[in-house]
């Protein structure tokens, strides 16, 4: 059949248009294989990735978040959760140098709390605990405690810890209390 032009069959309510014919032939195989041949490997792509155990980008994520925080746990030095400096004179005097260079500022000498609360009263904002302390002095709190972390690192913080420890304790609700800031606050009419 090859060159033979096909001939043009009018729709039954038109007029011959340009001469050009179409035959009403079937889809070829090869096509609709191919056709729904995608569908069916698009629908199993997206179970495959979307949804499937371990191969779900979900699950590709996680396991590279948990193999890099693995990896990071390795190189980062674990923080203790008591203060290993606890008691150690020579640690003791080094935190108190620390305390004298920065912390006195807004701490005061004693510990007694101005721009920063008391560290010798009972009260603790945010927890008695070693590590809540050493978060505080760490990573900052949100008040106007700045991080030292950096600057310090993880001994250090320990020391002017176990410094603030010895600090004589005072049994009074101190600067940054709740009784305290409650007197203060009622104070000023008299
Ligand atoms: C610029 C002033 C400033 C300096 C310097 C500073 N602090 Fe503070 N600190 C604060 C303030 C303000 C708060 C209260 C923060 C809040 O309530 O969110 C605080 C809170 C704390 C707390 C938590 C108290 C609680 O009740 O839970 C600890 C512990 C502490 N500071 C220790 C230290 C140590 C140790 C140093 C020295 C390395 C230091 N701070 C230096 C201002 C300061």
């Amino acid at each position: 059949m090859s060159g033979d032009p096909i001939p043009e069959r009018p729709l039954p309510d038109e007029p011959p248009r340009d001469g050009i014919g179409e035959e009403d032939n079937p889809v070829p195989a090869w096509f609709n294989i191919g056709f729904y041949g995608l569908i069916v490997w698009g629908l199993g792509y997206i179970f495959f990735y979307g949804a499937m155990a371990p191969y779900s980008s979900a699950d590709v994520y996680a396991a590279e978040v948990a193999e890099v925080e693995a990896r990071l746990a390795a190189t980062r030095p674990a923080i203790p959760d008591t203060n290993p400096f606890r008691g150690d004179t020579a640690a003791i005097a080094e935190g108190a140098e620390v305390y004298k260079t920065i912390c006195v500022a807004c701490h005061l000498g004693e510990g007694q709390g101005l721009v920063g609360p008391s560290l010798v009263d009972p009260y603790w904002k945010y927890g008695q605990d070693d590590l809540a302390q050493f978060a505080s002095v760490a990573e900052g709190r949100p008040l106007g405690m700045p991080g030292w972390g950096p600057q310090l690192g993880n001994d250090k913080v320990w020391k002017v810890l176990a410094y603030v420890e010895t600090l004589e304790k005072s049994a009074e609700p101190g600067v940054g209390s709740p009784e305290f800031e409650a007197q203060r606050a009622g104070g000023a009419g008299g």
